[in-house]
């Protein structure tokens, strides 16, 4: 079975790759690199030792879709390639509609015209919007605060008047968490270049002591400490479900949304103790105002995936913290 996975030198991209791999699926990734480097495919072969085909082309390009889908016969696609930062969307929200929608349009006609009707779509926990109660199931309102949001969201729609338009597609929305994390061999994992937006990359830089000190947005929030409160996934787990997914499609038909999160929730001065623990560093933090359009707790119940896809997260707080700091070291 050969699976296309566009955005795959990414950081849940990559991981995914790794695990459909040692699964026995082979893999063509396409990837443009806008925010990823060329070296993550020959860690991936490195890993798992298999060959892969990759493509340096942007999803957009219908023509190099229809060359690749010529050249490989696909049995379903996996979709990750998209921009990812919601600070950036909310400066410059016309980049990420026109980008992200854009490259899904491209993707989904092209993909329909070789009769592939089979896809896994990275969606995100952000489509929740701000929930009324925790934990959170996929049938609770759907809204967003921010463009990257809304181009999750709109993208879901897509997929489902899609499906309600052709019945033969089988689709499955992977709403994540917060991956961090990293591969054990730590070759692969997520480095962000700048100055991070997420909080495990900008931990690790406060660690190895490129950044001064960490700000935690908010200690006036309604959780156990005050500061916010997360659902932290491996993103080894998270690549995990991925194939479960891709098993799951491969075998039926139907459009359907599932939460890939652990259901605990981890507030921001647990992992950064967790972190200082496990891997022995300081890490000086201040507390801050609160970031805007930050909610005090987000977490899953993932009892779905559980039961139709066979999937659960496996991996604790501790092992992530370790995992993405030997991968940094490694670096
Ligand atoms: N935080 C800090 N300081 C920082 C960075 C983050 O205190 O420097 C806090 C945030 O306020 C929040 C928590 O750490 O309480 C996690 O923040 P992240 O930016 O790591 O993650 P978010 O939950 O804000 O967002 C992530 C992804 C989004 C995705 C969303 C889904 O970045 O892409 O999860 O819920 F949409």
């Amino acid at each position: 079975m050969k699976i296309l996975v566009t955005g795959g030198t990414g950081f849940i991209g990559s991981h995914t790759c790794v695990e459909l791999l040692e699964s026995g699926y082979d893999v063509v990734i396409i990837d443009n690199l806008s925010n990823s480097k060329k070296e993550v495919v020959d860690y991936i072969k490195q890993i798992t030792n298999k060959k892969i085909s990759f493509y340096e082309q942007d999803v957009c390009n219908k023509d190099s879709l229809r060359n690749i889908f010529k050249e490989h016969s696909i049995d379903a696609i996996i979709h990750f390639a998209g921009y990812k930062a919601v600070g950036e969307s909310v400066e410059n929200p016309l980049m990420y509609y026109r980008n992200n929608i854009d490259s899904t349009l491209s993707l989904l006609e092209v993909a329909n015209e070789f009769n592939v009707k089979k896809i896994v779509f990275s969606s995100s926990a952000t489509v929740y919007g701000n929930p009324k109660t925790l934990p959170i199931r996929e049938d609770f309102p759907l809204s967003t605060t921010n463009p990257y949001g809304s181009t999750k969201l709109i993208i879901e729609g897509i997929l489902r008047d899609l499906y309600k338009s052709d019945n033969d597609w089988s689709i499955a929305l992977l709403r994540y968490f917060n991956p961090i994390g990293a591969h054990k061999s730590g070759l692969i994992g997520e480095n962000p270049n700048g100055i991070p937006n997420n909080l495990m990359p900008y931990i690790i830089k406060v660690a190895t002591k490129e950044l001064d000190c960490l700000g935690i947005f908010g200690n006036d929030y309604n959780t156990h400490d005050g500061t916010g409160v997360r659902d932290y996934i491996h993103v080894v787990d998270l690549a995990k479900g991925h194939v479960k997914a891709i098993e799951k499609i491969l075998k039926g038909t139907g459009c359907d949304a599932y939460n890939l999160g652990t259901g605990n929730g981890y507030s921001v001065l647990d992992l950064v103790n967790t972190f200082v623990k496990v891997n022995n560093v300081d890490v000086k933090y201040k507390f801050k105002d609160r970031r805007a359009g930050d909610i005090d707790a987000c977490y899953a119940d993932p009892s779905y995936a559980y039961k139709e896809l066979n999937w659960k997260a496996e991996k604790g707080i501790e092992e992530m913290c370790k995992d993405a700091y030997n991968f940094i070291k490694k670096q």
